[in-house]
């Protein structure tokens, strides 16, 4: 799933050198985040809020759980673990863009969050944490964005620790051909169109509706998990099918 045969991996719609998407993602990121919360509530009709609700709810977090929230951007899961998991806990929000963790860190600690967070620059596919530390890890809307998703999986199982939880909210397909009519006219013509209007960047949100094109259906990454390790492993579709949560077990 990480790369074509010829050393090339998708951007988007486009094929370019494995080696050049890491800097491309890190472009579109870099570009979106001051505007980022914005854009999630108004390109979702506010609607990520309850995609990120249930996953908190079927994640199962405890107080005193140590939770990894990877690809945690501006740290909307974190926050809510935080709350939860208390003073005895701990929160790591792990990303591999600057400009995000930034602003997660900035939005966060002025909001109060502070105490039992801990911001870590990574990338997935190499997560800097000792073998067996989390009991949770999510990766919300982030793993499409990951050069080698099957790398990323692996090194998510090392780091979670046996009966740990790894919970994936991501984009994907819907079968309902009225819903995909209507949700390819939204992403490929509003999204860029707001995009442009509160980022001053179409390319960018361009690249969003065709990252959610080409990235893995519900079955084929259910399958990547196995693969990768995990045990367990179920998905939810909500909205339709256009947004999916798959969730594993290490046993
Ligand atoms: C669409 S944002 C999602 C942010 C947050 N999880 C949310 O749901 O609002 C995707 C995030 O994935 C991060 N990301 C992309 N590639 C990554 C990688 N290889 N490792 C870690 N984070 C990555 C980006 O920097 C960005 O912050």
């Amino acid at each position: 799933m990480a790369n074509n045969t010829d050393n090339t991996t998708h951007f988007g719609y486009k094929d370019v050198p494995t080696e050049e998407k890491q800097a491309m993602v890190a472009d579109v990121f870099h570009s979106v985040a001051a505007k980022y919360d914005v854009m999630n509530d108004l390109m979702s009709f506010g609607v990520h809020r309850l995609w990120k609700r249930f996953t908190i709810d079927m994640s199962g977090v405890r107080p005193g759980n140590k939770v990894l929230d990877l690809a945690g951007g501006t740290g909307d899961l974190t926050k809510k673990f935080s709350k939860i998991v208390g003073p005895s806990g701990k929160v790591v929000l792990a990303d591999i863009n600057s400009s995000m963790l930034e602003v997660g860190r900035e939005r966060l600690t002025n909001e109060g969050y502070v105490g039992n967070i801990e911001y870590v620059q990574a990338n997935a596919q190499y997560l800097p944490f000792e073998d067996n530390t989390f009991d949770i890890i999510t990766i919300a809307f982030g793993l499409r964005n990951v050069t080698d998703k099957d790398e990323a999986l692996r090194s998510m199982f090392r780091v979670l620790k046996p009966g740990g939880r790894l919970l994936v909210l991501e984009f994907s397909q819907t079968k309902n051909p009225l819903l995909k009519k209507a949700y390819d006219l939204y992403s490929f013509t509003a999204l860029p169109f707001m995009g442009k209007l509160v980022t001053n960047d179409s390319e960018s949100y361009k690249y969003l509706a065709e990252s959610i094109r080409m990235h893995p259906d519900q079955e084929t990454l259910k399958g990547m998990m196995q693969d990768a390790g995990f045990n367990r492993v179920t998905y939810h579709n909500m909205t339709g099918g256009m947004v999916a949560l798959h969730r594993g077990i290490k046993v």
